[in-house]
């Protein structure tokens, strides 16, 4: 008897001791959405303190609720959005280092243990969730993979841009933050340069496949710029123009019917995605 009690409290205090890692490490800082759908996509935006107000709030408003666990990395903490600060200075120079210390945020926080799938979007990228997360269903988080609108480094290396967004495996966030960042021969580690740029080298280098995000005619998943470049009609492309040259796929001005995402999206614009894509129908 005098036994079991003692078994009991050790068990109610391992409970505690469990639950309030869970609590501190996650709970409080990131957002959970109760959307128990699968598989589990985490998405992360890349902000600034100088975009909570202006941009990350209208993320927030419109798109970002669909994926099952957010969070923005910042430079300011804000528990309302919720943002981190990553302790890491502002300034489009300083995103490779934020981008690094992004993922190792979510390692350390164990979001692996939670979710299949890390999305990282900028705060002027448009995500249609459930495309993506259709998309996604089709390959196993614990393979070492990432996907993107991928545009070529050399030869047969490539990297996926950062404005379109992209997505890691759980397995390849565990190998970027264990195997990538602590090598300076796999990854950069100065805090300057492109940061998906850098990012594409160190998974390349590290044998991380980069799969094609094209539909079956070929069509584009992922878009770099905004909707209106991608669906155009009225003016001439301009062939000279840099994303023709290194996109590793041939690009068509066609996106995909299965779309996942659009990069310069102005919060104005993404209310505009909001009203289409799940108010409108057509009687
Ligand atoms: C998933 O794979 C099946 C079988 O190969 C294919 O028919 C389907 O189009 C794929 N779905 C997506 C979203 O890629
Ligand atoms: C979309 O991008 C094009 C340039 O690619 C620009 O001319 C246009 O103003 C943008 N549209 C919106 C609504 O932001
Ligand atoms: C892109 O490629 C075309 C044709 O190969 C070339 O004429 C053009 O100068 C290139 N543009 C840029 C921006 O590299």
């Amino acid at each position: 008897m005098f036994q079991k009690l003692i078994y009991l409290s050790i068990g109610i205090f391992v409970g505690f001791y469990i639950g309030d890692i869970i609590l501190t490490n996650n709970s409080n800082q990131v957002e959970f959405t109760e959307n128990n759908r699968s598989p589990k996509i985490f998405c992360w935006i890349l902000t600034g303190n100088q975009n909570h107000e202006t941009k990350a709030k209208h993320v927030k408003n419109t798109w970002l609720k669909r994926c099952d666990g957010y969070v923005f990395m910042s430079s300011q903490s804000d528990p309302e959005l919720p943002s981190i600060d990553l302790g890491v200075r502002e300034g489009r120079n300083f995103l490779w280092a934020k981008t690094r210390a992004a993922f190792k945020w979510i390692y350390e926080q164990k979001l692996i243990d939670e979710f299949d799938w890390f999305l990282k979007a900028d705060d002027d990228t448009y995500v249609v969730v459930e495309n993506l997360r259709n998309f996604l269903s089709n390959y196993s988080a614990n393979d070492p993979i990432h996907f993107g609108c991928k545009l070529r480094l050399e030869k047969e290396r490539s990297w996926n841009s950062g404005g379109a967004g992209y997505v890691l495996s759980r397995e390849t966030v565990k190998r970027f933050v264990n195997s990538a960042l602590p090598n300076p021969d796999i990854c950069n580690p100065g805090p300057f340069g492109d940061e998906d740029l850098e990012l594409g080298n160190c998974l390349d280098n590290l044998k991380i496949r980069n799969l094609d995000t094209r539909d079956s005619q070929n069509l584009h998943r992922f878009h770099p710029f905004n909707v209106s470049f991608h669906v155009d009609k009225s003016t001439e492309i301009d062939w000279n123009f840099w994303i023709w040259n290194i996109s590793f796929f041939p690009i068509d001005k066609n996106p995909s019917d299965s779309a996942i995402s659009f990069h310069y999206t102005t919060p104005e614009m993404m209310y505009w995605f909001e009203y289409f894509l799940y108010k409108f129908n057509i009687f």
